[in-house]
């Protein structure tokens, strides 16, 4: 979105030229501080029964005289919670939906004074409401207008502390936007040379070193899992690795690792017909990492950041890899794949081992791994598997204050004894039961020598239904985990 933000006093609010007024209630009555010629308008709605103040209640009052705004809309917030505030603000934007508003104007009453993770809030629920895909809908609307929000303060204080979550908020804001866009783009407009474009692009815009290892470059290094994966497509696969550098060449860095598997048929394990075409967002991990990336570049915070996303098709066909083929994975590991749809685990595992390399201070890798995550967790909490306790506690704090939640799961080593094999090291798949975390307990045994944690984004990164599409998660939740690493 390019939606510019500013903060201003509250004295202005009836003098304001926006194009609408959103009103935000925290309480069962407005505040004094509140611009008289607002309050007059709500008394006014409350005597006509228009409007009543109790959360989840809402009014669009339309025009009302003495406000220079031509709009004015009214939510009744269940808290002053970001979350709280964020869903209210949602119900406003729906309210205002439709009409011709560059110039939105926010104002919170009740609430005390607007804290950085109640502004940041706001843009999300804004960034939200005005993504538009465009990109293969030439009869898609034109681009909207929403361009410019004003979040009302009352003091310069406010103002200072405010203006912190609007920067926050519109830099995650930016890179939720470009996941989603990278998620919705369909299978042959988003091939893993398209996302490598993509990384480059990035690089240049925002000062990144970018590499991208090609298939010679992948034989050489001995990533047998992940070309594996690669064989039966007609695409070629890139293991795409992009830097930021925000500190000292010598801190450790930290690594995000995201699954870019362009499209999932399910190779010679061919999935059923049905919904096969949202396999399109199985680089949504992916997708997340170059977000999260653009976020971080925008923000610089003082830390070092490496993202590393192998990309390509999971294809049938004469050359694709089969059932009971046994690969040697980039760690030396043998793997028999006993199932070719469980290629998210075979792709990760040897970036896992390829992320060893930079001596990473912690790994976390994004993946739409397992239907059974979605099955566990459905579309609010991510899932999130991690040894490490203190690794998992910042993942779920971030994702929290983020409000991209995630859900510890289990990762007893009983799970593993579900992956054994006859013919290799281990199988890539186990019983259908638990199957989430046997994906992530393959993961881990490549990651002996890391901090690591894993995301199963599969429920989380894209919505079904008549909203189909993806959601730019976990971009917030890992912007946040990033941010805090840098304290
Ligand atoms: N990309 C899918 C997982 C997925 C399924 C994500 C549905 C979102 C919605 C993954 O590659 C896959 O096919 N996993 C298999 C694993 C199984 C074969 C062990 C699954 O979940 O069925
Ligand atoms: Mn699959
Ligand atoms: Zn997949």
């Amino acid at each position: 979105m390019d939606c510019r933000s500013l903060v201003i006093a509250p004295e202005a609010t009836s003098r304001l030229s926006a194009d609408a007024v959103l009103l935000l209630v925290v309480g069962e009555s407005l505040p004094p501080a509140v611009d008289a010629v607002i309050g007059q308008a709500v008394a006014e709605a409350q005597a006509q029964g228009d409007l009543v103040l109790k959360p989840g209640k809402q009014a669009y009052l339309g025009r009302v005289p003495g406000l220079k705004a031509p709009r004015l809309a009214v939510v009744v917030a269940k808290d002053g919670s970001p979350k709280a505030l964020k869903a209210a603000a949602v119900s406003g934007l729906a309210l205002l939906k439709g009409l011709a508003i560059k110039h939105l104007a926010v104002q919170i009453a009740g609430a005390g004074e607007a804290t950085a993770a109640q502004a940041e809030a706001l843009v999300q629920a804004v960034t939200d409401a005005v993504y538009l895909y465009r990109a293969t809908k030439p009869s898609a609307p034109a681009a909207p207008v929403l361009a410019k929000l004003t979040l009302l303060v009352g003091s310069k204080a406010e103002a200072a502390t405010a203006t912190i979550g609007l920067v926050r908020g519109l830099a995650i804001a930016e890179g939720v936007t470009l996941a989603r866009e990278l998620a919705n783009l369909p299978g042959n407009h988003c091939t893993p040379s398209v996302l490598a474009a993509q990384a480059r692009k990035l690089g240049r815009s925002h000062g990144l070193r970018v590499e991208v290892l090609e298939r010679r470059h992948c034989e050489a290094l001995g990533m047998g899992s992940f070309l594996s994966v690669a064989q039966g497509s007609a695409e070629p696969p890139k293991f795409i690795v992009m830097h930021y550098q925000g500190a000292a060449k010598t801190q450790a860095p930290l690594v995000l690792v995201g699954k870019g598997i362009t499209f999932d048929t399910g190779g010679i394990s061919l999935k059923t017909a049905g919904e096969m075409d949202e396999m399109k967002f199985d680089m949504g991990g992916a997708a997340s990492v170059f977000g999260t990336l653009r976020a971080i570049a925008e923000l610089k915070p003082k830390l070092n950041l490496v993202a590393v996303v192998p990309a390509t098709e999971n294809m049938p066909g004469g050359r694709a890899v089969k059932p009971g083929d046994v690969v040697k994975s980039l760690s030396g590991q043998t793997i028999e794949i006993l199932n070719t749809d469980a290629e998210g685990r075979l792709i990760l595992c040897d970036a896992l081992t390829y992320a060893e390399r930079f001596k990473p201070a912690a790994v976390v890798d994004i993946a739409t791994l397992t239907g059974a995550c979605m099955i566990a967790l459905g579309g609010v909490r991510s899932g999130l598997f991690s040894p490490d306790d203190e690794l998992a506690a910042a993942l779920l704090a971030a994702g929290e204050s983020a409000l991209d939640p995630c859900w510890r799961m289990p990762t007893d080593d009983e799970y593993d004894e579900a992956l054994k094999s006859n013919f290799a090291d281990m199988a890539n798949v186990g019983p259908r039961a638990g199957g989430a975390i046997t994906a992530a307990k393959f993961l881990q045994r490549f990651t002996a020598k890391l901090r690591w944690a894993h995301l199963d984004i599969a429920g989380t990164a894209w919505k079904s239904g008549a909203a189909k599409g993806g959601t730019g998660r976990p971009v917030a939740l890992l912007t946040h985990w990033l941010l805090a690493q840098a304290k």
